[in-house]
């Protein structure tokens, strides 16, 4: 009888559960918000396979096309034929081995930083690091636009937070304001991106440190889309206008430029002992595979070697090249929400010269840009359509991604397809 009992209730409970996936999946369907996962039948690199094409692909962060170099290829196996596969345990317990020391040990060294700490992805990093440098009586001002990991490590934290909107001095100059006056003596810990990931533009580093500087606060900069993009040997923002020793938390990624996996922060020995003690992504989760840290060192030795530097040169020509074209298309007219895409080849002031290899091609509406993204998957190009939640309601866009891996031809033969598609639209 119980068992019976039993089935009764487990059914009752699993209906409306699933009814309720299946609504919500319903819902976000309508409004063209529902995402899916496409299977990539090869490599990455400027081209990849999807079933049985092959497309130009516009959709990666492998800005330097190290994620299927040699050299980080052998370095894994090497590895894997020394340690193994699996991390084992906690970085704490017995998960630190030598290639986790030899890559941090590299990081900081690449970045100026007295020590670096490695987590698994740079979401850990975010969500880890936040929460212990900010407790819930401190304040955390945060730019508008920062990406996901920041705002969740953020609120996770339980500091106050407030955004402020994207680079906008005097309004984060106000917040600073305010939070000297209502929460005296708290930490402030300002929070922003160098490269912005969805926009492709900078951060204005040297006003926001003579601010944080001004008003005694901290400053968290992430590095994800900087670093092997700009800057000597790669090193990002922070390093081409050699302010390193004014950013207190620097954050980066090993999965874009660097071709691997992981997050890192850089910066004193005292932040990076403080993490090992306080960052629970750090703390409470398996070592990355040894494989991947020696993998991410080739990387760093990459950058920083002769041949690091022209493989960047090649990338900043293809920024360029891409930058040029679009300009060229001069379909930048209207606003970013209207339904009439809008290609912003980094136009703002803040991006004029930002040299980053991210061009949103902003559409506003979700089902049109996915349109887009389909016409052009039709013409061989692989570029995603990105919507809400990633950016704002309304704000959709396709983001093209340049890297030093693609031809010339390939950028030109991408332009020449959304002016098609341009014309298509007007
Ligand atoms: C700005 C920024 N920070 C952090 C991350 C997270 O890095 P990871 O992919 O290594 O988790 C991303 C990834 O998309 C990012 O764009």
């Amino acid at each position: 009888m119980d068992v019976i009992y039993a089935a009764i209730a487990f059914r009752a409970f699993q209906l409306p559960v699933r009814d309720f996936f299946e609504e919500q999946l319903e819902a976000l369907r309508v409004r063209s918000l529902d995402r899916h996962l496409r299977e990539i039948c090869s490599a990455q690199g400027a081209e990849i396979e999807i079933g049985d094409r092959r497309l130009v692909n516009f959709s990666s962060n492998d800005y330097l096309g190290l994620a299927n170099d040699p050299r980080l290829r052998e370095a894994a196996i090497a590895a894997i034929s020394e340690f193994g596969v699996g991390g084992g345990a906690s970085r704490l317990i017995s998960g630190t081995q030598s290639p986790h020391v030899r890559l941090e040990r590299a990081l900081a060294k690449w970045k100026g930083t007295e020590a670096a700490l490695c987590f698994t992805s740079g979401y850990a990093a975010a969500l880890g690091t936040i929460p212990a440098v900010v407790t819930k009586d401190d304040v955390i001002l945060l730019d508008k636009l920062c990406h996901a990991s920041l705002i969740d490590g953020a609120k996770l934290s339980g500091a106050i937070l407030r955004v402020f909107p994207h680079n906008h001095l005097g309004k984060l100059e106000s917040h600073l304001q305010w939070s000297q006056r209502e929460h005296a003596g708290k930490r402030i810990l300002i929070v922003t991106e160098s490269v912005f990931s969805m926009d492709g533009d900078r951060a204005p580093l040297r006003e926001l440190i003579e601010l944080k500087k001004r008003f005694g606060a901290l400053l968290l900069l992430d590095e994800a889309h900087a670093v092997g993009v700009i800057g000597p040997n790669g090193r990002g923002l922070a390093a081409t206008e050699n302010l390193n020793e004014d950013v207190d938390v620097q954050m980066g990624t090993l999965s874009k430029a660097l071709g691997t996996s992981g997050g890192y922060i850089c910066g004193s020995r005292n932040l990076i002992d403080w993490l090992i003690n306080r960052a629970r992504s750090f703390i409470y989760s398996t070592a990355p595979p040894p494989a991947i840290a020696a993998a991410a060192l080739a990387a760093v030795d990459f950058l920083a070697s002769p041949e690091g530097e022209e493989r960047q040169l090649v990338l900043q020509e293809r920024i360029k090249l891409m930058r040029d074209l679009l300009l060229s298309l001069d379909v930048g007219r209207l606003g970013a929400t209207n339904r009439r895409p809008t290609l912003n080849a980094q136009r703002s002031t803040s991006n004029e010269n930002s040299g980053s290899a991210i061009f949103p091609w902003i559409v506003g509406d979700e089902q049109a840009a996915l349109d887009l993204a389909l016409a052009l998957q039709t013409e061989g190009f692989l570029v995603p359509a990105i919507r809400y939640p990633t950016v704002a309601k309304g704000a959709a866009r396709l983001r093209i991604t340049v890297t030093a891996a693609h031809e010339e031809y390939q950028i030109r033969a991408l332009c020449e397809a959304i002016k098609r598609l341009e014309r298509g639209a007007s």
